[in-house]
């Protein structure tokens, strides 16, 4: 049987179309191999966010290239965001990716390798637009415990320093029934928690036209039998309403969980980045999941050094960042996109953040950060956790790794019976800022 290894860049929208790239496979065949020198097939699927997301496809492309030379037979696919992005050029460039195609195409996976194999000339195929009807492919999960479950893809906003919506398109939201089918068929596999995934996924079911939203479908699959937990990833400040918050404070199995990325916590910033929210929409909104749920994380992603941002404004977001006492947050320094407004500015000597200014933000933002995630980590001091089993802890096979609702990390000694995918209820003894440590109780 052939081989294939796929390396994964970027978010969880890559990690989950990897498992679907697996799945299109193994119906020729292929079996996933974890070491790359044995591998028929080689894909990189590749990001775009930042600069350095790119700059790290580029590195891989080059080694690949010499373990290519060793195993001429060996075929290179290119993947995901950066090749939707420029593939085309990016095979011109390396002649010897054998096969691209992008996020839009990725049930075309097995035809464009066959044709490459048949006629031993490369492929590069690429859509425009995602198909009318999203296809459905089959999966691999690289999980037991936990899935991912694609609900929408793409997205209808234009922050003007992204570039997700040029390569991941248009919202399109996936049919509720095909997502509860994927939901009982994961939970009879003996899977207990999924989490509905999506660039926006609070944005979900607005493109049906009708009342089917977010909250409605975390109705729709709530009582599913031996489904345990429910999360979703990511949302987005403008769609999050009350009524979504009291439906996961209704719901049992809705995790209390909201990454919910914030981006500045300046009102001009965000007007220029297109947010089309205000710094005190977000604290109201961070209120009422507080005051509904005293327990939830909420966890935010930034951006420094955004064109134009003073550092009156910068201190603005290291202000919220202490305000609203994030879980975590995902820091960025600012990066240029092509065809982004952004990247326009960036151009702008008196818009531009100089490097070395980012850098400096970026590492004051840090620190802050992890000072109010300890704080945040600390209140689970002594309390009593409901944590779900997902795996050995991969540093020490005799402690568990798990999660707390809220999304916690976690690492315990085994003990007793329990085994993967078990809830235990564990005492938190240790806590540092991006985990706990605790005891079967
Ligand atoms: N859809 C999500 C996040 C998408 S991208 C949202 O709306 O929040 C993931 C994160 O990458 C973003 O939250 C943002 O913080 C960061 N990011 C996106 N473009 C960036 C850029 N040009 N430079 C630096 N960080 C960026
Ligand atoms: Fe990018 Fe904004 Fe869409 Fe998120 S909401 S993917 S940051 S354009
Ligand atoms: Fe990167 Fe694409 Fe995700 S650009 S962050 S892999 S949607």
């Amino acid at each position: 049987m052939p081989n294939c290894y796929i390396e994964t860049l970027g978010c969880q929208m890559n990690k989950a179309d990897s498992e679907r790239m697996l799945g299109l496979l193994s119906e020729l065949n292929y079996q996933e191999t974890s070491n790359l020198e044995d591998a028929d097939l080689m894909i990189l699927n590749t990001c775009t966010i930042r600069e350095g997301a790119s700059d790290k496809a580029y590195s891989y492309l080059g080694r690949w290239n010499l373990i290519k030379q060793k195993r001429p037979n060996s075929l290179i696919a290119l993947a995901g965001c950066l090749a939707q992005e420029k593939g085309e050029a990016i095979q011109k460039h390396f002649p010897f990716i054998d096969v691209v195609f992008g996020t839009h195409n990725l049930h075309r996976l097995p035809d464009l390798l066959l044709n490459a194999q048949k006629t031993g000339e490369r492929q590069c195929e690429l859509f425009e637009n995602l198909p009318e009807e999203i296809p459905e492919t089959p999966i691999i999960r690289q999980t037991k415990v936990t899935a991912w479950v694609n609900i929408i893809l793409g997205c209808n906003f234009n922050c003007t320093y992204c570039i997700v919506p040029q390569v991941r398109g248009r919202e399109k939201s996936r049919s509720p029934e095909f997502i509860k089918q994927e939901i009982e068929q994961l939970v009879a596999e003996g899977f207990k928690e999924i989490t509905l995934l999506g660039q926006n996924v609070t944005a979900y079911g607005l493109d049906f036209g009708d009342q089917r939203n977010l909250a409605w479908l975390l109705r729709y699959i709530h009582d599913i039998k031996g489904l345990e937990r429910i999360r979703f990833l990511t949302g987005h400040p403008h769609h999050v309403d009350d009524y979504l918050i009291e439906t996961v404070a209704e719901l049992p199995k809705a995790c209390e969980f909201f990454h919910i990325p914030m981006q500045s916590g300046d009102d001009e910033v965000l007007r220029r980045m297109a947010r089309i929210y205000k710094v005190s929409d977000y604290y109201k909104m961070v209120e009422k999941i507080r005051n509904l749920m005293p327990r939830a994380s909420i966890t935010s992603d930034f951006i420094v050094g955004f064109p134009g941002e003073t550092h009156t404004q910068f201190l603005n977001t290291c202000k919220v960042v202490e305000d609203l006492q994030f879980d975590s947050c995902i820091t960025a320094m600012y990066s240029p996109r092509r065809g982004t407004v952004g990247a326009k500015w960036e151009q702008e000597p008196v818009l531009k953040v100089s490097d070395e200014e980012k850098q400096e933000r970026i590492r004051h933002l840090n620190a802050l950060v992890t000072d109010v995630a300890e704080k945040r980590s600390k209140l689970y001091l002594n309390t009593i956790e409901e944590i779900l089993i997902e795996k050995e802890s991969e540093r020490n096979n005799q402690m568990w790794m798990g999660r707390t609702r809220a999304g916690k990390l976690i690492n315990f000694p085994k003990q007793g019976v329990f085994k993967q995918g078990d809830l235990v209820n564990v005492k938190i003894t240790q806590a540092n800022p991006w985990a706990l440590r605790g005891e079967i109780v």
